[in-house]
């Protein structure tokens, strides 16, 4: 079993998306049962909310269907999963901070890490922006997902 799992701010914009993006390249393959999939803030903001509803609504003409709801990073996030890929340098600090971060310190990276074609090195918040910046997250995650799942599974 991979487990992976994708962290922003709130966990209403960006990691949601990508928590989608991934689940549905990973279903497209029939590896669904091979991995377990999550999000995380590292805010407490928007505990409980579903994803921000313009994020929904763009993700949704992609073909993704954003149902989680938010929630916070735990220390033993750390420990759980083998990948935690954090949307951008502030959120992987955020991250580096908790107090367990240093004995996982290998398995905490940027979801730009994986990226394949678009040389972004983080995934822009897009709370305060326009359309285009919720476009802009769909594609670095489009992209960043599908280095990822070739790194995880080795094709
Ligand atoms: P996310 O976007 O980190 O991609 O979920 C944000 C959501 C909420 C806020 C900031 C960013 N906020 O300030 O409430």
């Amino acid at each position: 079993m991979h487990k992976v799992l994708f962290v922003c701010l709130g966990n209403i914009c960006r990691s949601p998306s990508a928590e989608g993006v991934f689940t549905t390249m990973v279903a497209s393959r029939n590896l669904t049962d091979l991995f377990h999939i999550d999000s995380a803030g590292t805010a407490a903001y928007h505990t409980g909310e579903m994803a921000d509803s313009r994020m929904r609504s763009h993700a949704s003409r992609r073909g993704y269907d954003l149902t989680s709801r938010a929630r916070q990073i735990n220390n033993s996030d750390l420990e759980e999963f083998d990948y935690i890929l954090c949307m951008d340098k502030s959120n992987l600090r955020n991250v580096q901070a908790l107090s367990a971060a240093h004995k996982y310190s290998q398995k905490i990276k940027l979801m730009t890490d994986y990226s394949k074609v678009l040389s972004y090195t983080e995934v822009p918040d897009p709370y305060y922006g326009g359309a285009q910046g919720f476009e802009l997250v769909l594609d670095i995650l489009e992209d960043a997902c599908d280095g990822l799942l070739h790194e995880i599974i080795g094709e």
